[in-house]
């Protein structure tokens, strides 16, 4: 402010001797030049209080930078770390590695046991998804199997779904509150594929477009028709009055969800050296902790016959606040309506060629976007392995030995579980010739840490208990993990 009039001023006194004896124009013109080398000095001022000013505000936005980062860190370690105190036997700084996919089709090496390496190919990044050919040997598929029939298989799943009709009573929800949740797009109406998103939760009849128009007309739940339910025909049904019509029909195993029979063959201390081994080699191939893979659910062996499938599902479900993980129950707090099995990741194992059919699809493999509302569309069920496989993003042939294996959640960003990855939804196509074995390896992991902590410091407590009462550890687990897996599938 002060110094364009300095300015002014000296301009005037200097100017002056130079411009004087000539004419009275000119003076004018002259005036600017020597402005500014007059000027020169206050200029410099000028530009270095705004160069420092600059400079300031540089460093000042360093620093922000700095403690804005920092405190991210330390705040999350430590936190971390402060836990690892008290929850001995378990560090807290732990960062679960996620092995990194780099492109689709990108083949890396990686060494599994002595003396041998496999190659690993990215399949897809939504999910992240690899294979590995001979995984297995062929005497391992054999041996495998040959335990599996030794222990007998039992069907995957019975007509009648349990746990359904006791989830509802729990929740105590009205006909409208049901009806408003089934309502996706809110427009006062159900659509098909409205409810057959629905009836897609738990295992059961496996709903089409075409029985559901069926169900409609033998119930008469639709009078006026136009293939929708209002919420006053909606009312008069009741939720599980498709199921129920559909049993009092008669139904065939491959009106199911899954049409197979299955087992589980415990991998710890004193099983079979095959499904030791293999369980080592999961963990190399994961690079997880073992503590995480040891605790994890016993490797399930599954049989389908000619005609079996397995329609599209996610291996374990998203995490809610009011979610319990199953294999960490223990470590909950109380009784929830809301269980899954928090799979990390699922290793599937094919123990043979499958004849024809049988492929592992995934429907929305690397779709660029992914909604619910559009695996059902125009009547085309991408969640249908019987009739829609061959629309899938994905499929994979089942070769013996060969295993593929996805993450189930991305990351939480911090090293830890995050949020399901809805990419994961895969299924088993209609095997049209032959049989198909397979295992399945899943590693369960909480995405709550402290839960998953509290629960190894009680698993390792009771071990230690075990272990003075002169027995072997107890390397299983609570007993109920196994009961519970089988309700999970
Ligand atoms: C369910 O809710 C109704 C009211 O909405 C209530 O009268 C009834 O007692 C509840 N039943 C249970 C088992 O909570
Ligand atoms: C379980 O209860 C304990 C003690 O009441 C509490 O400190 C903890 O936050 C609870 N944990 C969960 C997961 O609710
Ligand atoms: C797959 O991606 C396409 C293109 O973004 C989208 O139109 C389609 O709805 C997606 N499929 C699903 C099931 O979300």
């Amino acid at each position: 402010m002060i110094e364009p009039q300095d300015c002014g001023d000296g301009d005037e006194h200097e100017a002056t001797p130079q411009t004087v004896p000539t004419l009275p124009s000119m003076p004018r013109e002259r005036v600017p030049l020597q402005k500014s080398s007059v000027c020169s000095r206050s200029y410099f001022m000028v530009v270095m209080v705004f160069f420092h000013v600059y400079i300031i505000n540089v460093i000042a936005l360093l620093f922000y930078v700095h403690y804005n980062n920092t405190p991210g860190d330390v705040l999350a370690s430590p936190s971390r770390e402060a836990q690892s105190g008290s929850e001995s036997g378990f560090q807290r700084d732990i960062y679960l590695p996620r092995l990194e996919g780099i492109r689709v089709g990108h083949v890396q090496k990686v060494s599994l046991m002595p003396g041998k390496t496999h190659e690993m190919r990215t399949l897809s990044l939504k999910p992240l998804l690899f294979e590995i050919p001979g995984f297995l040997s062929e005497e391992e598929c054999r041996v495998v199997v040959q335990l599996a029939q030794l222990k007998g298989l039992m069907e995957s799943q019975v007509m009648v779904p349990e746990g359904q009709e006791e989830l509802t009573e729990q929740l105590n929800l009205s006909s409208e509150e049901i009806f408003n949740l089934l309502d996706l797009n809110q427009d006062g109406q159900l659509q098909l594929q409205e409810i057959l998103t629905h009836s897609r939760v738990l295992d059961g009849i496996w709903l089409t477009p075409e029985n559901l128009r069926e169900i409609y007309v033998g119930l008469k739940a639709d009078p006026d028709g136009n293939g929708l339910l209002s919420l006053e025909e909606f009312r008069l049904l009741g939720s599980d009055a498709f199921q129920r019509f559909l049993q009092q029909r008669g139904v065939k195993s491959s009106q199911l969800v899954r049409n197979s029979r299955h087992t589980w063959l415990y991998q710890g201390q004193g099983s079979h050296q095959v499904l030791q081994d293999l369980k080592k080699r999961v963990t190399r191939l994961t690079r997880l902790p073992s503590a995480l893979v040891d605790l994890s659910e016993p490797l399930q062996v599954v049989r389908y016959g000619q005609g079996g499938h397995y329609h599209a599902h996610h291996d374990s479900g998203p995490v809610y606040p009011e979610t319990v993980c199953t294999h960490t129950r223990l470590a909950a707090n109380a009784s929830t309506p809301f269980e899954t099995s928090c799979r990390y990741i699922t290793v599937l194992f094919y123990l043979n060629s499958v004849e024809e059919g049988g492929e592992t699809a995934f429907p929305v493999a690397d779709n660029r976007t992914y909604e619910e509302v559009s695996l059902i569309q125009n009547n085309v069920d991408l969640m249908d392995t019987r009739k829609n496989c061959d629309k899938s993003n994905l499929r994979v042939k089942p070769v013996k030995g060969t295993a593929v294996f996805w993450y189930n959640y991305l990351s939480d960003g911090q090293g830890w579980v995050g949020e399901q990855d809805e990419y994961s939804l895969h299924g088993g196509c209609v095997v049209t010739r032959g049989t198909k074995w397979v295992a399945n390896n899943w590693i369960n992991i909480d995405p709550d840490y402290q839960r998953q902590a509290r629960y190894q410091q009680l698993v390792s407590l009771q071990e230690g208990e075990g272990a003075e009462d002169g027995d072997e550890p107890d390397e299983d687990g609570p007993p109920s993990q196994v009961t519970d897996a089988h309700q999970e599938l």
